[in-house]
């Protein structure tokens, strides 16, 4: 736990320093689970929304976009289930005022538990009696069973060591806005506006099923226990896709889509063994089927994407409640409701998986130490940087030359500012892959000094090479090449 606070603490303060996420609302002491991305971060999301803006509706020829409103009539939601459905389990303690999930308090109470020094069959097997006590009490929404868990087990709040718990209540995640006419909700997800659109998208766009919406948008979810920085926010963005198909073909599109999207994720080359794929233990109340893609964290494993079979549940539903048909034909003979594979990664996580992976601590020959972003070089903010050596002798002229010629193409920095040696440390801290210094041996023919961000080697090239080495190392073509050869 300390370890992981250091870290977390390393990470932000980082994030804030180089401009890549700041805490929301900071001038007037923050606002708990939503941040704001800065100069380098929003260049960072614009990258990873490119990355797979472009796989999905480029790579796939019967995927197409889509831009759904936030807001939409209430009874999408009643259709959808999430007025229903959307819920948590909360408890809060009287003393500190602190507000908690009843079962994120039992299980972190297990995980200690298991940690005590004696091991024994006895503790592993108190353990299960308590997590399927949980479960079964959870299932048949049994919050009295919960509660007295809670203090058999005697858990206090880890922040002030109290007893002295509220009763356990159910409570809808989804943020409402009071309106004369009817409540408005904060969509939880951007897939409904998916299903809402489903008919449009497909008569205007001329696709057959099977076929696609992608869609990157906004959602908003009124987290219990929004923590752990971009990993649990209030405020966040989600990459969707819905993928529709005849129903016979479910199990088809299901391992397709698991298959593609692992694929999609190893393109980055972060280590093969920073994923895994888990079925889910507990289905979401509209899947029929459902995985996780998760990502080895610094705190461990954890969700990043999900992948569900949703079948005709959504569509199914809107038919009912808006009594609009939402069916295709078969052969144009026989109607019917298309199944749905859903593909949905969290923009932000995501980020942070990036982000938390990518940044290191590391010693040098010299005994000094640098901090370096090591993100996949199609991700970086900057794709390369150019310096002029000394301010004098015409090179920052030449260097300023390289940078006009190039900008068009690509995001670069020119700077100045600071010898090269604090130059290179600045740009190893935002992740830029290379840079170019322009020296006195430019003068003379026409080459610079190439450094590389990760080896730290340098070698010498050509000025006219420079726009083909910044695509070659940086650019997201090979990757997307690469990933083509599996759709
Ligand atoms: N439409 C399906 C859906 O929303 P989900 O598993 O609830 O499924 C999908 O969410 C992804 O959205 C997660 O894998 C995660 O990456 C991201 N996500 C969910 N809640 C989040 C939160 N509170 N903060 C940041 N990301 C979140």
């Amino acid at each position: 736990m300390k370890q992981n606070d250091h870290f977390f603490h390393f990470l932000a303060s980082h994030a804030k320093n180089y401009g890549f996420v700041f805490p929301s609302s900071e001038i007037y002491g923050g606002l708990n689970a939503v941040y704001d991305y800065g100069p380098h971060g929003i260049e960072l999301k614009n990258n990873i929304k490119k990355y797979w803006w472009k796989s999905m509706t480029q790579l796939h020829e019967n995927i197409v976009g889509l831009d759904s409103s936030i807001l939409m009539h209430s009874e999408i939601w009643r259709a959808s289930g999430h007025i229903e459905k959307f819920n948590e389990l909360l408890i809060d303690n009287k003393d500190s005022k602190k507000r908690y999930s009843p079962e994120v308090l039992i299980r972190e109470h297990i995980n200690f538990m298991q940690k005590a020094p004696k091991t024994s069959k006895f503790i592993k097997n108190r353990k299960n009696e308590i997590l399927s006590r949980l479960e079964k009490s959870i299932k048949k929404k049994d919050l009295l069973d919960i509660r007295v868990l809670i203090d058999e087990l005697n858990i206090s709040d880890p922040l002030c060591g109290s007893n002295n718990w509220t009763n356990i209540r159910s409570f809808n995640m989804m943020f409402k806005i009071k309106e004369e006419k009817g409540d408005l909700f904060l969509r939880p997800e951007t897939a409904q506006g998916i299903f809402s659109n489903f008919f449009s998208v497909k008569k205007s766009s001329r696709k057959k099923i099977p076929f696609g919406i992608a869609q990157i948008g906004k959602s908003f979810r009124n987290e219990i226990m929004a923590r752990q920085f971009l990993f649990r926010m209030r405020e966040f963005e989600q990459m969707e896709m819905q993928f529709f198909i005849l129903p016979e073909e479910e199990m088809k599109w299901y391992e397709y889509w698991k298959k593609i999207r692992l694929k999609w994720h190893l393109e980055l080359n972060l280590g093969d063994k920073k994923y895994q794929l888990r079925n889910h233990d507990h289905l979401a109340h509209y899947a029929s089927a459902g995985a996780d893609i998760e990502f080895h964290f610094p705190f461990g494993f954890k969700e990043i994407e999900g992948i569900h079979s949703r079948r005709d549940f959504d569509l199914k539903r809107h038919e009912f409640f808006s009594k609009k048909k939402l069916r295709v034909f078969r052969d144009n003979l026989e109607n019917y409701i298309p199944y749905v594979i859903e593909t949905s990664l969290g923009l932000d996580r995501f980020f942070l998986a990036i982000y938390s992976s990518s940044l290191k601590k590391e010693k040098l020959d010299n005994g000094k130490e640098r901090v370096v972003l090591k993100i996949p070089p199609c991700l970086s903010p900057v794709k390369a940087a150019i310096f002029p050596l000394v301010l004098k002798d015409g090179l920052p002229e030449i260097a300023k030359k390289i940078f006009q010629n190039l900008k068009i193409d690509y995001r670069l920095v020119y700077d100045q500012k600071e010898s090269i040696g604090k130059l290179y440390r600045r740009q190893d801290a935002i992740g830029t892959p290379i840079c170019f210094t322009i020296d006195y041996d430019t003068i003379n023919d026409d080459t610079v000094t190439m450094r590389y961000r990760d080896s730290m080697l340098q070698k010498r090239v050509p000025i006219k090479e420079i726009s083909k080495i910044i695509e070659k190392e940086t650019g997201m073509r090979k990757i997307l090449r690469n990933l083509s050869q599996f759709i």
